[in-house]
């Protein structure tokens, strides 16, 4: 007897469905007939869920809620969202990196923190990381650098000899590396860590004066200012026991009502300093020391909504560095120019061209007047006149109003590094990192971190290079990794490298970030 305190079943043209439970047949114990429209769809559809997982930071989760400026900032921009009291709807999107969807959130990785603020401007996407640099700082390494993070050709399995082979052959990623091997490299959770915008962004005022900035968001949560951490062991376990770990924190805090929330601050930087800069200020693998250029606080973003499918919210949520409001541009970071095409690119791929009416992406709070049209699954109507300049009321650029983020440029076509400046070299900053930033604990755990990750896998051609890599950031610590390192292999060869199949059952169920 169907129960008729519930709404009834129907096809998705809304039809009554026929039967939760039963197929059509030709007599009871008879085969199913074509003609079972119900049975097709519910299969039909079922084949199709799975729409491609993102190539870098598959796995992750997300809510929703909302950012508030607190601070007049004013003087450095005119972006709406970012004047006092200016209230903004967001959307989260937490992730790792190199792991596929169902991988467990406690391997070792950075953490991405993509904001979505859907302004009255349009949407403004801030897609950063928990880290306030990144591992390079030309585009074109970037496909490299995820590839050798990823798995190997032959056996399919991740592996730290690749991994390692490309970082000491790319000294320029020895701070994130070392950011990756610190307590950063397993947050305890989402809430508890800090979100960095990472590059540097462009802000322009009202009166059209530009200023160079870069995004903190330092969490309000807990008493580790951003470092709450899982030790490696701790890691390893959570991966066996509960693979969703920090996206089921998240949810289950949201759920409960406690809010998680960060501060947003700013480092600003005079768009003249740019030029003379003691550092490259758009080198993304360098920090602004706070000393020269201090934290100002800008707002709240506060995270009180989950979502209620997380497929269609979360899993189609597409953010892209390119979402730039006016008030608020890119800036000569050769990888932050890079991720102005990459990220719109990649969503055609993975959700169609019109991606952006998925209600998730769209911007709710802006009028969309483009001229973009049709294309697949597009579904809002198209307006006449379809084309510009025209003579019948049409929307029509203003450019006056919006205001681009340019910059000087001029320059023969090269390819080349960033040009040197005095206190451009890839290892002092790690080197602070661990000697001046790091405690005794901190960088105890540092070391028996990266002794864990190199003995585990790494060939000896690869292993003398990273030790070489270590001594180069501080010859203390180098020494140290090394010895930790002997320890732990006591003697027993090491991997063969690439071309010879390794496989260690730990790694083919756990993955080689939480094999010690
Ligand atoms: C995701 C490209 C550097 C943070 C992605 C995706 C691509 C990509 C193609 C998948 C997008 C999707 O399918 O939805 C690149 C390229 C880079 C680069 C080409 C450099 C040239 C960075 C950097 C950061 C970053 C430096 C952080 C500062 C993220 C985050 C996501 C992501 C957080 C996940 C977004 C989400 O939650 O949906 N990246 N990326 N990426 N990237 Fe990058």
């Amino acid at each position: 007897m169907a129960d008729r305190t519930v709404p009834p079943t129907t096809t998705d043209a809304g039809i009554r469905a026929p039967s939760d439970e039963h197929s059509l047949t030709l007599g009871r114990d008879g085969p199913i007939v074509l003609n079972d429209h119900y049975l097709i769809e519910q299969m039909a559809n079922f084949n199709r869920e799975r729409i491609p997982e993102r190539q870098p930071h598959a796995k992750g989760s997300g809510a929703f809620g909302y950012f508030e400026t607190t601070h007049d900032v004013s003087k450095y921009t005119k972006a709406k969202l970012f004047q006092k009291g200016v209230k903004t709807d967001t959307a989260m999107r937490f992730s790792t990196v190199a792991g596929e969807r169902g991988s467990p959130d406690t391997w070792r990785d950075p953490r991405g923190f993509s904001v979505k603020f859907y302004t009255e401007d349009g949407n403004f996407d801030m897609v950063g990381n928990n880290t306030p640099i990144f591992f390079i700082r030309d585009p074109l390494k970037f496909q490299h650098f995820i590839r050798s993070q990823k798995r190997r050709a032959d056996n399919g399995l991740r592996d730290h000899d690749m991994m390692w082979d490309f970082w000491t052959l790319s000294p320029e990623s020895a701070h994130q590396v070392t950011y990756l091997m610190g307590d950063r490299g397993v947050p305890k959770n989402w809430r508890e860590m800090n979100g960095y915008g990472s590059h540097t962004y462009m802000l322009i005022n009202e009166a059209g004066e530009k200023f160079w900035v870069k995004f903190h968001f330092m969490t309000d949560v807990g008493e580790m200012s951003g470092n709450a951490h899982l030790t490696q062991d701790e890691a390893v376990k959570k991966a066996g026991e509960d693979s969703d770990y920090h996206r089921r924190d998240l949810f289950d805090a949201i759920h409960k009502g406690d809010f998680p929330s960060w501060t947003l601050k700013w480092q600003i930087m005079p768009y003249e300093d740019a030029k003379t800069y003691r550092i490259n200020p758009f080198d993304l693998t360098k920090t602004w020391p706070h000393a020269d250029y201090p934290l100002i606080e800008v707002g709240k973003l506060v995270l009180n909504e989950n979502p209620v499918d997380w497929d269609t919210q979360i899993e189609q949520l597409a953010f892209e560095p390119n979402n730039m409001v006016p008030g608020i541009g890119l800036s000569p970071d050769k990888m932050l120019l890079a991720r102005g095409f990459s990220y719109a690119d990649a969503h055609r791929h993975r959700l169609g061209v019109n991606y952006k009416q998925i209600p998730v992406n769209s911007a709710k709070n802006a009028e969309v007047n483009s001229y973009s049209r049709a294309g697949a699954m597009r579904v809002t109507n198209a307006v006449d006149p379809v084309y510009a300049p025209n003579s019948y009321g049409g929307p029509a650029a203003q450019p006056e109003v919006g205001g681009e983020a340019t910059w000087h440029a001029d320059g023969d076509m090269v390819r080349q590094a960033y040009t040197l400046r005095e206190d451009d070299d890839d290892w002092s900053q790690a080197r602070a990192l661990v000697n001046d930033v790091m405690d005794d604990a901190q960088r105890e755990r540092f070391v028996s971190n990266v002794a864990g990750h190199l003995a585990d896998g790494v060939s000896e051609k690869i292993l003398q290079r990273a030790f070489e890599y270590w001594k180069n950031v501080d010859e203390t610590i180098g020494a140290r990794i090394e010895k930790a390192v002997r320890d732990k292999l006591g003697g027993k060869s090491t991997a063969p490298g690439l071309g010879s199949a390794k496989s260690t059952t730990d790694e083919a169920t756990l993955g080689p970030d939480v094999v010690e």
